[in-house]
C-alpha cells in the first residue's frame, strides 16, 4: 500500500527555454532534481513538452488534430525523447530511481489502462521515481498529442493522490498576466472568476487555460492542486510539501 503520493507536472516552460527550439534549462533541472532527491514521499513526476515537443507540432500543423503523418509523428517523438533522456540522465547524477516511460504504453482509447495502477504504486514501493511525459499517442484515427497537464488528471483518478503541483514559469495563475499584482491566491469551484491569457508562440496544447482546465477537474475529483514557480526551488518544495504557495485550486 503507498499513501501520500504526489504527482508533479514539470512544465516545459520550467525545463526548457520555451521560445528557444530545443534548448534545454540546464540550471533548472538541477534545481527540481536536488529537491527531488531530498523528497521523502512517493512522487510521480509528468513533464512538459516546452521548446522540443511544441516546437515540431507547431511546425507540422498538428496541435489539435490527429495525424497519420509519419514524418511529423516520428519527429515528434524523437525530440520529446531527447527531452526526455537528458532529464533521466541529470536525475540520475542526482541518485533519482528515475523509471521513464511514454504514455503510449499506458494508454488506450483516452484511458490509462486499469493495470497500471498496480505497475505505479509497485514502482513507488521500490523508491522508484516514475517519469512520464507529453507525447504522441494512438488514436482512432491517427496520433495525438497528449498533453502532460491531461495525463496528471488522468493519473490523479486512478491513483488518488495527496496532492497535485503543476510547475511553471510563473508564480501561480494572474487575473492580468501582465499585471504581476493580481495574482489568484485560491480558486474555487463553482465560482466565477475574469482571467486574462495572452498565447504563447511555442504552446500547441492550450497553455495556462488547459492547465486550469485540468486543475479544476482534479479538484472536481477531491484532490487539492497548486499552480506554482518551478524556476523558484523554495517555492516548489512547499508547494509538494502542501503549503500554499501559489494558485491553489481547491473543491472546498
Ligand atoms: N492569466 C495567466 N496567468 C498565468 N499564466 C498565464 C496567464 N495567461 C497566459 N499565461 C502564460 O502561461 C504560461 C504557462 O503555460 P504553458 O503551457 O506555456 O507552460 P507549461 O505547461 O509549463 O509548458 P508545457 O506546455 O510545455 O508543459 C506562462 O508562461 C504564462 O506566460
Ligand atoms: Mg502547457
Amino acid at each position: 500500500m503507498v499513501n501520500n503520493i504526489i504527482i508533479l507536472k514539470l512544465g516545459g516552460s520550467v525545463i526548457t527555454a520555451k521560445s528557444k527550439p530545443q534548448t534545454l534549462n540546464v540550471r533548472a533541472i538541477k534545481n527540481i532534481a536536488k529537491i527531488i532527491s531530498e523528497f521523502d514521499k512517493p512522487i510521480i513526476v509528468v513533464h512538459g513538452a516546452g521548446s522540443f515537443g511544441h516546437y515540431f507540432a507547431k511546425r507540422f500543423r498538428i496541435s489539435n488534430k490527429q495525424t497519420t503523418s509519419t514524418k511529423a509523428i516520428i519527429q515528434i517523438r524523437e525530440s520529446m525523447i531527447k527531452l526526455n533522456s537528458s532529464i533521466i540522465e541529470i536525475f540520475n547524477k542526482y541518485k533519482i530511481n528515475t523509471l521513464s516511460f511514454s504514455p503510449i504504453s499506458m494508454y488506450n482509447k483516452k484511458n490509462i489502462l486499469l493495470h497500471w495502477e498496480d505497475y505505479l504504486k509497485k514502482m513507488l514501493n521500490m523508491d522508484m521515481v516514475p517519469i512520464t511525459y507529453g507525447d504522441m499517442i494512438l488514436g482512432s484515427k491517427g496520433f495525438y498529442i497528449i498533453s502532460g497537464d491531461v495525463i496528471v488528471k488522468d493519473l490523479t483518478r486512478m491513483l488518488n493522490p495527496r496532492n497535485v503541483v503543476f510547475a511553471s514559469d510563473i508564480d501561480g495563475i494572474y487575473s492580468d498576466i501582465n499585471d504581476k499584482s493580481t495574482l489568484i491566491k485560491k480558486v474555487q469551484l463553482n465560482k466565477r472568476y475574469s482571467i486574462n491569457f495572452n498565447t504563447q508562440k511555442f504552446d500547441v496544447t492550450g497553455g495556462i487555460q488547459t492547465k486550469l482546465k485540468q486543475a479544476l477537474d482534479i479538484a472536481q475529483l477531491g484532490t487539492n492542486v497548486q499552480i506554482t514557480n518551478g524556476l523558484r526551488p523554495r517555492m516548489l518544495m512547499k508547494a509538494l510539501n502542501g503549503e500554499h504557495i501559489g494558485t491553489l485550486i481547491t473543491g472546498d
